[in-house]
């Protein structure tokens, strides 16, 4: 991971292989290119009048031995029109930053962006974003390829600015969440990305292990399909009977709050690969639903966000872990099973697998006495018809948890959109011959998945993120994005601010 450093000082003093420095839209230098500016006796003004910048986002000017300045390299950067700077430009203009120099040899940049005024946000969310921006975009998954891209001279050492030295405290706290926060994206992105026959249940197992040896306020507890079949987790089990891979159930037990204090508790569906089983899908892309444990991944880099920060809080992440798969011992359409919470399901649709293995953990999760309960799923296709790529599905039982993960939502950008809950849809899941299917046809089908877990939801506080059009990224820039990782810390860290959970 790259190395995040605040510091404050004079853009034109900084001895640096290269300065990052705003232009607004149209060629209108920002406080720091003023600085400069006048250092240069005019150097960058004269450049500008030529008309090789504009100052629109995404564009960029790269200029070397600017008169009057130490550093190497000046990169001027595009930030669009003043008034118009909001979060988004924000974010866009320092991907163009990572983007720019990543082009360049640099090993080291001073980044005087944070320093740019932005509509309702402070130091903090400033340097927060571009410590997670920047490690975003340097991230690289190469490890089942034969050559290593190679990166001897690359991005190393990151140092955003901040205007006054009273700023320093809060501007390293915030390079401290932003790291933890792009830690836990980086390990969401990389058990994502890695293939079916890699990450596989035990697999994540094992890496929720590895993260417990390193905090000793997190336990781990793994359990098998035996102690599934004694809970009576016949809905979980039902998906797992179709595969070699044996499923397990993953908890994640993190105690940094008080021992009175009810935990935030995180459910991550992990079907580590979803073929449909028996009612098998289509061959085109089938290879993306290796993608289908990444709200597993979702909730274990939250908790790897939480543990690196040894947040003041309790939180509990439980993982299903199963693959779905068609064979001869797999469930078919019309088999019926008993859920751990004694309701009966048909199963008409093997591929409505994800809400199989969440009703049982859902179920598990009482025993923590929650308080809230959040689940994080790539549930349905229809999330996906309903809203794009652009936002996650939010459905809840209780009002302010939506209005805190809408305010979370708002801090990190994750869009979240809520969608309703209403008793007429819960008729479309009545069955014949069970409690209720496993499916609800094809209208409002991410409401039905939802309903269906609503119904072993009772006991508690509870929201679902369906994630299914955010968490990965298909066509040339295949790859999991690592979100809503950055939503749920927010979330968490909300709630560690307040005295009383
Ligand atoms: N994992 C899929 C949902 C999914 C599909 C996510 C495509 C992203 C892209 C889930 O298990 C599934 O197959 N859902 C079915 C439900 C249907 C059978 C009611 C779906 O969405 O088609
Ligand atoms: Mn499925
Ligand atoms: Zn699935």
């Amino acid at each position: 991971m790259m190395d995040f450093i605040v510091k404050s000082g004079l853009p034109e003093k900084q001895r640096s292989a290269c300065i990052v420095v705003g232009i607004f839209q149209s060629r209108k230098l920002t406080a720091v290119a003023e600085r400069i500016d006048a250092a240069s006796d005019g150097h960058l003004s004269n450049i500008l009048r030529r008309g090789d910048m504009e100052g629109a986002i995404s564009q960029s000017l790269l200029l070397y031995n600017v008169p009057g300045t130490l550093a190497d390299r000046i990169l001027l950067i595009g930030c669009g029109k003043e008034r118009e700077l909001d979060d988004n430009a924000y974010r866009k203009i320092i991907q163009q930053t990572v983007t720019r120099l990543k082009n360049t040899s640099v090993t080291e940049a001073v980044c005087y962006l944070s320093e740019l005024n932005i509509k309702g946000r402070d130091m903090h969310w400033k340097v927060r974003q571009a410590v997670e921006v920047t490690a975003d975009m340097t991230y690289q998954f190469d490890q089942l390829k034969s050559t290593k891209t190679k990166n001897k001279r690359s991005l190393r050492k990151f140092i955003l600015t901040v205007p006054s030295r009273r700023d320093l405290t809060k501007a390293e706290k915030a390079t401290l969440e932003g790291s933890a926060i792009a830690t836990g994206v980086d390990l969401a992105k990389t058990l994502g990305n890695l293939p079916g026959n890699i990450c596989t249940p035990s697999y994540l197992a094992d890496q929720a292990k590895s993260m417990a040896k390193k905090n000793r306020a997190m336990k781990v507890e793994i359990l098998e399909e035996a102690d599934m079949k004694k809970l009576g987790m016949g809905a979980l089990l039902s998906v797992s009977q179709g595969s070699r891979q044996a499923a397990k159930l993953i908890t994640l037990d993190y105690r940094g709050g008080a021992k009175t204090a009810k935990p935030i508790v995180l459910v991550g569906k992990g079907i580590t690969f979803d073929s449909g089983g028996i009612s098998l899908k289509p061959g085109g892309k089938m290879d993306e639903m290796k993608y289908d444990m990444c709200g597993a991944a979702a909730v274990m880099g939250a908790m790897a966000a939480v543990s690196m920060l040894n947040l003041p809080v309790n939180v509990v992440a439980i993982v299903p872990a199963s693959e779905n798969l068609p064979d001869g011992l797999a469930s078919k359409p019309g088999d019926i099973v008993t859920s751990m919470s004694g309701q009966t399901i048909e199963i008409l649709n093997t591929d409505a697998e994800g809400r199989l293995v969440l009703c049982d953990a859902l179920s598990y999760a009482e025993k923590f006495d929650p308080a809230v309960v959040i689940d994080v799923a790539t549930l349905t296709g229809a999330v996906i018809v309903a809203l794009g790529r652009h936002a996650n599905g939010l459905l809840s039982n209780h009002p302010p948890l939506v209005n805190d993960l809408n305010n979370a939502s708002k801090i990190t950008g994750d869009r979240v959109w809520e969608l309703p809950l209403w008793d007429e849809y819960q008729d479309q899941l009545k069955s014949n011959f069970a409690d209720m299917a496993n499916i609800g046809g094809r209208e409002g089908g991410t409401i039905t998945a939802a309903c269906f877990l609503s119904r072993f939801t009772k006991k508690y506080h509870w929201a679902h993120l369906d994630i299914a059009g955010t968490a990965w990224k298909s066509g040339e820039a295949k790859g999991a994005t690592g979100r809503p990782v950055p939503l749920l810390v927010q979330y968490i860290l909300g709630r560690s601010g307040k005295k009383k959970s």
